[in-house]
């Protein structure tokens, strides 16, 4: 598609600039916007103060490349060779980290750290989720990792410090892909710089929609360089949709103006690969999540297929696609993982991927046009860049030319046979805290932190919805092979309290066995992550601020990070003195298991306190009737997969009356009881340095 808003925006521009005629007028021609664009470069420096090289948004425009050696796309099979070394890697520094962890900070009693790493069956993997949920997920999975980090100074013995270098993984989803893609986009950069005023990245109030505040003229030109990049795509021949501008908006907000310019217009997500925290290793391996979703098709969470990008590739575990494509040539027309012309490079620029992962809020961009109250200049260039998109599946982003176009390594042909790949919002899915990539069988995750910051609730608190429907899928077609321990139903976790403090899931791999039995033992029981869960709960800031409040003064971030903190770290360890041990066992205790060892008295203790030791008959019933499960007429499905064996399942009773055939025979919504969250109540939390006046002291802004 052509929009004519690089028209439009440079001759607005040039309108204001020097009173020529408005597009809408119906006068601009080619030689008059050229040299409107000229103008409008020297005139948006000199009002702005932003100078490009690039002013015109090539930078973001896709390329034309040599095509290399290797295949682009594989087969789903393994963990590619570049991860696997990245990997190996990494694990030299995380177990460095966890051995001083584990003595400095968790402090563990009857625990010979030397003997336990010194015959490790293998490294253990620790990895970290961020949950979705707009800025509010961005800002509180801050604090929680703010508390994880040992980079936060004069804090480290309230907080959890050192955790998040002894992890292998993170990964965020929507508001928490803002900021895992923040910290690693900007080079590993750690919370407390990026939320440093000085460095004008996490500025959020208002500045998505309206950076320069009173100077309408710098917002236009805002807007303006918005559609010039896009522009600069369909130019080159690419479709391109809401998601681009809307990419292209987060990127100036998320991107160091002093390290990228342009808003990081010429930024790709492979790109991370060469920056220098990347190559020593620093950076936990980041993952993020999108969903595959057709034009007039809606996700359903049994048979949806998800989508994972890494630094190296974008595809699909799911056996639907069980594909990759090489990152760094998406963009490349391909047929079979063949390349039909040359290669292509630079299409997966970084706000593209930002913006299509977090598409849900696309709308809030369309609705800003019918704002009222905007300048009216604003409101013309807003129309000018938004005006030919289709406002129809507006969370849709186009991936055209589809990499895996006939490709032959999945069972689901509305993505293979379609010219164009189809990604959404990864929470779509209402898998809202990013579990998948860690139930697969080729990364062995030992403990999995789910940080949920998702508003499930009518006061935007989360009520379990995502671990529920990460559970129900393994029993849906596309699941198959990726165990995930068991969890109460969304009744049971409000009811039982389970969404206002940390709960441990899969504490003794032992009662996973019939889990295992049902994926065909394709993997141990020991392979099954434990799962650490972190809910968003009070502890000294009403943390559940909308997931579409698209502004927040310092006030209110301050509030958001400090809650976090203290979720991460059960009010600075005044909930729970032990915590810091509890976390240490979790992470202990897969290897335990895979070797035998007795968990110590201090780790039992923590265990009855934060297991979940609740029984099948407890866990949710499946909300979609499997035989409704069947697909296209090529088999995702497959019928025979799920309830056929669910009908044939003998798996032996796990401590109770319930099997897991009925379990899986059971079907419909179970009658969810409105329960209404307990208030945690007031408290002041205490501390040696309270984290209140430690960011007042990072942030000079807020005082
Ligand atoms: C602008 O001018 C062209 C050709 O002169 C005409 O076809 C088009 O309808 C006009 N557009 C508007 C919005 O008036
Ligand atoms: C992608 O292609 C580049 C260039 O050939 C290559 O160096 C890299 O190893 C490939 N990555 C993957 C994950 O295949
Ligand atoms: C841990 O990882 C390192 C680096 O990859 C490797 O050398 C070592 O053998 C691994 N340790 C175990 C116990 O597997
Ligand atoms: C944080 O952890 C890393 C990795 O173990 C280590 O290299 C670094 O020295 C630590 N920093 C501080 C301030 O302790
Ligand atoms: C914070 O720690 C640094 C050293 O890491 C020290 O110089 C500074 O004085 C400390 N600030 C406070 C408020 O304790
Ligand atoms: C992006 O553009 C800037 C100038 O705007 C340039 O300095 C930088 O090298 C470019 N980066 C890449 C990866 O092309
Ligand atoms: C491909 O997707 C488009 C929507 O973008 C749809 O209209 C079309 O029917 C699909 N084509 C095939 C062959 O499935
Ligand atoms: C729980 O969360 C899900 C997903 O956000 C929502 O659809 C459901 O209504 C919520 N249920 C309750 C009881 O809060
Ligand atoms: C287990 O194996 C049977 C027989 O090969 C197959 O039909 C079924 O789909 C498999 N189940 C899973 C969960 O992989
Ligand atoms: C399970 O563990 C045993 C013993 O470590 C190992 O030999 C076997 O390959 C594992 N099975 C799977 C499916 O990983
Ligand atoms: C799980 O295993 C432990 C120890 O093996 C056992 O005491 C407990 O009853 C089992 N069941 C549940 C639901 O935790
Ligand atoms: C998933 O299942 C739903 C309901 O059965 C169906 O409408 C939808 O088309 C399926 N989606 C895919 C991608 O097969």
């Amino acid at each position: 598609m052509r929009v004519a808003a690089f028209l439009a925006c440079n001759a607005l521009l040039a309108g204001v600039a020097n009173g020529f005629k408005w597009p809408w007028e119906n006068s601009s021609t080619k030689s008059a916007s050229s040299s409107a664009t000229q103008m409008s470069d020297s005139a948006i420096s000199s009002w702005t103060g932003v100078t490009s090289s690039t002013g015109d948004g090539i930078g973001y425009a896709p390329r034309q490349t040599a095509c290399p050696e290797q295949a682009i796309v594989r087969e789903a099979s393994d963990i590619s060779k570049e991860e696997k070394q990245y990997v190996e890697q990494r694990q030299l520094v995380t177990t460095e980290a966890l051995q001083k962890f584990l003595s400095e900070v968790s402090n563990l009693i009857d625990f010979n750290s030397d003997s336990f790493f010194g015959s490790a069956s293998r490294n253990i993997s620790i990895a970290l989720a961020f949950s979705g949920g707009g800025y509010r997920a961005m800002l509180c999975g801050a604090g929680e990792l703010l508390a994880l980090d040992n980079r936060t100074t004069n804090l480290t013995t309230l907080g959890l410090g050192g955790l998040l270098q002894s992890a292998t993984y993170i990964l965020g989803l929507s508001g928490g892909l803002w900021l895992v893609g923040t910290l690693a986009l900007n080079n590993w950069l750690s919370v407390s710089d990026v939320m440093n005023p000085k460095l004008n990245i996490w500025d959020l109030d208002d500045t998505i929609f309206n950076p320069s505040g009173i100077n309408v003229f710098g917002t236009v030109s805002y807007y303006v360089r918005l559609g010039q990049a896009v522009n600069a795509k369909s130019d080159a021949g690419y479709a391109t949709s809401i998601t681009d501008v809307w990419g292209r908006a987060l990127s100036y907000q998320f991107f160091n103006p002093d390290t990228f310019s342009n808003g990081g217009e010429n930024v790709t997500w492979s790109g991370i690969q060469d920056l220098s925290s990347y190559k020593n290793h620093q950076m936990p391996f980041p993952i993020v999540l999108a969903n595959g979703r057709n034009p007039g098709t809606y996700i359903v969470n049994l048979n949806s297929t998800v989508f994972e990008v890494t630094p190296y590739e974008l595809g699909s575990w799911d056996p639907s696609l069980r594909s990759f494509v090489n990152l760094t040539f998406l963009g490349t027309a391909l047929d079979d993982g063949k390349s039909m012309k040359q290669c292509v490079t630079n299409f997966d620029n970084a706000g593209f991927i930002l913006g299509t992962l977090s598409s849900l809020f696309n709308q809030v961009l369309v609705r800003l046009k019918l704002n009222s109250g905007l300048n009216w200049a604003i409101k013309r260039v807003l129309e000018s860049v938004l005006g030919t998109f289709s406002e129809n599946e507006m969370d849709i982003a186009s991936y055209e030319p589809n990499p895996f176009y006939n490709t032959l390594y999945g069972n689901l042909d509305s993505i293979t046979n379609n010219q164009t790949l189809h990604l959404v919002d990864g929470g779509e899915d209402q898998q809202n805290i990013p579990l998948y990539p860690f139930i697969q069988n080729s990364r062995d995750v030992d403990v999995l932190f789910a940080f949920d910051n998702s508003g499930d609730t009518h006061q935007h608190w989360p009520n379990g919805s995502s671990l529920v429907h990460t559970f129900q899928r393994q029993f849906g077609p596309q699941g198959r092979g990726t165990p995930f321990p068991y969890v109460p139903t969304i009744e049971k976790f409000l009811s039982d309290g389970l969404t206002t403090r940390p709960v441990f899931f899969g504490c003794s791999a032992n009662n996973l066995t019939d889990l295992v039995n049902y994926h065909n033992n394709t993997v141990n029981a020991t392979d099954i992550p434990l799962v650490v869960y972190m809910p968003n709960h009070r502890q000294s800031y009403n943390s559940n601020t909308s997931t579409y409040k698209m502004n927040y003064d310092y006030d209110e971030m301050v509030g958001a990070v400090t809650n976090g903190f203290e979720v991460l770290t059960r009010g600075n360890f005044s909930d729970d003195a032990m915590w810091n041990k509890c976390v240490g066992c979790a992470i202990i205790r897969r290897e335990q298991e895979r070797r035998g060892l007795e968990q110590s008295d201090e780790c039992k203790s923590c265990f009855e306190k934060y297991c979940w030791a609740g029984e099948l008959k407890d866990t949710p019933a499946l909300t979609v009737s499997m035989a409704s499960l069947q697909t296209s007429k090529s088999s995702v499905s497959s019928t025979s997969s799920g309830a056929s064996l669910a009908l044939t399942s003998n798996s032996p009773v796990v401590s109770g009356q319930s099997t897991l055939s009925s379990l899986l025979t059971s079907q419909g919504t179970r009658t969810l009881a409105s329960t209404t969250r307990a208030n945690s109540g007031e408290r002041v939390s205490c501390g040696i340095v309270s984290i209140l006046t430690w960011l007042s002291l990072i942030m000079p802004a807020f005082i």
